[in-house]
């Protein structure tokens, strides 16, 4: 019997991805082993939360939220602004792999929309230069 349950697989595959900035194919089978859970089920939770990804992450992986009440709350000011900073838009990653960009689902945060997350820190009330000014602190 597995030390772990399917209330683990998300946590755990959370913290997977934090560790290495981002998951693998091997990574889901190695964890579909090591949870003893089916390799389906381990791939489709990771493909069904927009939060996961199979794709490498960055350091610091920036979330705009692709949800319609901050689609009319000025998202594409906050895409343009990634986009001026970082040379980078929606699904890339920096030069220096340092800065990963992904539009995601409600996130949590509409009342402080235009909002943005960085990792775990949401930042809300947005105008373009704090957006600027908070991304060159992660510079
Ligand atoms: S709708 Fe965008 S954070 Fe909720």
């Amino acid at each position: 019997m597995s030390e772990f349950n399917r209330r683990d697989l998300l946590p755990v595959l959370k913290q997977n991805q934090r560790e290495k900035n981002g998951l693998s194919a091997a990574d889901l089978e190695e964890l579909s082993v090591r949870l003893d859970l089916p390799n389906n089920e381990v791939f489709g939770v990771t493909s069904f939360y927009s939060f996961l990804s199979l794709k490498p992450q960055g350091q610091y992986v920036i979330r705009i939220c692709r949800s319609l009440p901050c689609h009319l709350q000025e998202q594409q000011m906050i895409v343009q602004s990634v986009r001026r900073v970082l040379a980078i838009g929606p699904g890339e990653l920096t030069k220096d792999g340092r800065f990963g960009f992904e539009m995601t689902d409600c996130f949590g945060a509409c009342d402080l929309a235009p909002a943005l997350m960085i990792n775990d820190q949401v930042y809300g009330h947005l105008t373009p230069g704090k957006i600027e000014r908070i991304l060159k602190r992660f510079s």
